[in-house]
């Protein structure tokens, strides 16, 4: 059995009125809220820093690639597509009927949606508000778009394309 002088001295020594103890607990506690707010002004301030970027910060991010190699895409079917991304962004491989190879960025220049290249039309359409582009040059032909889409250069080398900014 035990007697009620053990248990008064087992609640004394958790009960402790030391202040150094209580200023190590403290300060303790106070790392921990500091290193729980660090985490929580990272996790919501990249984002905001990311959404608030200038337009020049954003375009020099999206500068810095400057070429993309496509293997095997030599063997691409006529009038047909490969997508693929150039740096962040999607673009488009586009081999003509004729067998010419088009690069072109698939970004709509309307609000941002990937195009896609259609075979039975032979242009690129915008499935988000109906745009349409030439599949060759880029051009916009119809619909919302207000600029054509950005068309890269193209080189075929040892069963390689190579497709670089122009
Ligand atoms: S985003 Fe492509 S037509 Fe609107």
């Amino acid at each position: 059995m035990i007697n009620e002088d053990a248990i008064n001295d087992i609640l004394r020594s958790q009960d402790n009125d030391d202040p150094e103890i209580d200023g190590s607990k403290r300060s303790f506690l106070w790392m921990g809220v500091g290193a729980i707010g660090a985490v929580y002004v990272g996790a919501i301030g990249y984002p905001v820093y990311k959404y608030l970027a200038t337009p020049a910060e954003r375009a020099a991010s999206e500068t810095a690639v400057n070429s993309a190699t496509l293997d095997g895409a030599d063997k691409l079917p006529v009038n047909s597509a490969l997508m693929f991304k150039f740096g962040t962004k999607p673009a488009m491989l586009i081999r003509s009927a004729d067998g010419n190879f088009v690069a072109l960025n698939a970004v709509c220049t309307h609000l941002g949606c990937t195009v896609k290249y259609n075979p039975e039309t032979v242009r690129i359409e915008c499935a988000c508000h109906g745009g349409v582009y030439d599949a060759k040059t880029g051009s916009n032909i119809s619909g919302p778009p207000p600029k054509p889409l950005t068309k890269f250069n193209v080189e075929v080398q040892d069963g390689r394309v190579l497709v670089t900014r122009a």
